[in-house]
């Protein structure tokens, strides 16, 4: 089957976005793409940037047609932890129909199928029903940094009518699911220093402030018990959610034992008066996603480090700002500081919420095509995660993104042993034929 050939061909790039040892196979990745997408007949440029290249390809546009902008990313997350992968992560090995690679589905598997719809159409037809422009991007796993000036300084190469994305989740095997919301994501790391030098704990311990102490007492101010973040303003302007979506997500089974199931963790938590997915898709949070600081090796070591550190990132819903909430972030943590340790404050990437009407004309047909390519109902959901240009693609190109994801609740996306179904490889080259039928129709 050349799509699963041509999926294996991608996954074996280790395209790991965040790591500059990895910059040559990112690149590596991109250029099999262009030639790919070329190869299809497709016009296709690849663009530098600052950091990993764009890709840009397009058909013959028609006048009269309607555009579709399809957008997706082949750079993937870190592997780590290496032992606890079953197989090396970057030689895609395939067991039960499932294909395990570090990027089967978070997002060379869903984004190959998509080119090898779009292949096999060509190859037919020699014609789509649309007029494609396709964006590839190899920095969406670290917040998407160069892709926004890009949008604005290609504004008319990119004009659309509206946007394509596989790059969410199935509730379950089988079942279409159409995506209408994604949380926002706002990141920052602090650094709390204290001594010149590590010193002696002994000697100094009582009259020293330990900063990996105070680094964890700053953490704790973040969250009451269940989660509520306790950073002033950080709820202004917090959309509630809407009564049907509620209903509609109740009707999806039982979240709590499935998420039970999936994580295993001992119980669940989270804020009072949500159900379990109404935590993780329409309320903010904030995560500690590193901490660290002193002696990490085997053993005691009687010292008080010098500093400490400590990732956080917080997960928005519409309508926070994702540079309001580091402002806010920035003034607690200031605020709760000590004065016997210096922060140090580092701002990351932001990217705003997205929430669409699942059910505008162009919505419909999305969910007409889930319903074409996988029969019975399709389930409408929003997403805990981010995908960073979605809303800058609302903004800046005013389309709407139909996400159309094929992630299944197990395919341990950014973890070990990350794996994608052959079948969904299949499922999404029909699904990428219905959903360009239905937007060109
Ligand atoms: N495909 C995910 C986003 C996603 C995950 C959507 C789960 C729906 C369900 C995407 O590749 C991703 O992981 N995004 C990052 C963005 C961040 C690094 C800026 C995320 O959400 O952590
Ligand atoms: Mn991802």
């Amino acid at each position: 089957m050349p799509a699963l050939d041509d999926l294996l061909t991608c996954l074996r790039f280790a395209s790991v976005s965040t790591d500059s040892k990895h910059n040559d196979d990112t690149r590596a990745c991109a250029q099999w793409l262009v030639a790919k997408l070329q190869g299809m007949g497709l016009t296709t440029q690849l663009h530098e940037t600052p950091g990993h290249p764009v890709i840009v390809a397009k058909n013959k546009h028609v006048a009269g047609r309607r555009t579709v902008l399809l957008y997706g990313h082949y750079d993937v997350q870190p592997v780590e932890p290496l032992s606890e992968w079953l197989s090396p992560p970057f030689e895609p090995t395939i067991r039960d129909g499932r294909i395990y690679c570090r990027g089967a589905t978070d997002n060379k598997g869903q984004l190959i199928a998509h080119v090898s719809g779009l292949a096999e159409t060509l190859a037919q037809h020699n014609d789509l029903p649309v007029n494609l422009t396709i964006l590839f991007e190899g920095e969406e796993e670290i917040g998407s940094p160069n892709l926004k000036p890009f949008l604005e300084a290609h504004r008319q190469e990119l004009a659309c009518d509206v946007v394509a994305i596989s790059d969410t989740g199935m509730v379950a095997e089988g079942v279409g699911t159409f995506t209408y919301g994604l949380r926002g994501i706002s990141c920052m790391e602090v650094k709390v220093h204290g001594p010149s030098i590590d010193l002696h704990s002994g000697i100094f311990g009582g009259a020293v402030a330990n900063p990996a102490t105070m680094a964890a007492r700053l953490v704790s101010t973040l969250h009451d018990a269940e989660g509520r973040v306790q950073i002033d303003g950080f709820y202004d302007g917090v959309q509630p959610l809407q009564e049907w979506e509620r209903k509609s997500w109740a009707d999806l089974g039982d979240g709590a034992a499935e998420t039970l199931a999936l994580t295993g963790v001992p119980a669940l938590f989270g804020e009072s008066g949500y159900t379990e997915r109404e935590c993780r898709w329409a309320r903010p949070t904030a995560e500690v996603n590193g901490i660290g600081g002193g002696y990490q090796g085997e053993g005691s070591k009687t010292v008080i480090p010098r500093e400490a550190f400590f990732k956080l990132s917080f997960r928005l819903v519409p309508d926070q700002n994702a540079e309001r909430i580091l402002d806010l972030a920035e003034a607690h943590l200031r605020a709760h500081a000590p004065r016997t340790v210096r922060l140090e404050i580092k701002r990351g990437h932001t990217g705003s919420a997205y929430l669409m009407n699942p059910n505008s004309a162009l919505g419909q047909a999305a969910q007409r095509a889930l319903k074409t390519t996988f029969g019975g109902k399709v389930a409408l959901i929003r997403e805990g995660g981010s995908i960073p240009i979605v809303q800058a693609f609302k903004d800046v190109l005013s389309a709407d993104t139909l996400l159309l994801g094929l992630a299944l609740p197990d395919c341990q996306a950014h973890a070990p042993n990350e794996n994608f179904p052959i079948a969904n490889l299949e499922a999404g080259i029909r699904l990428n034929q219905a959903l360009l039928r239905e937007l060109g129709a």
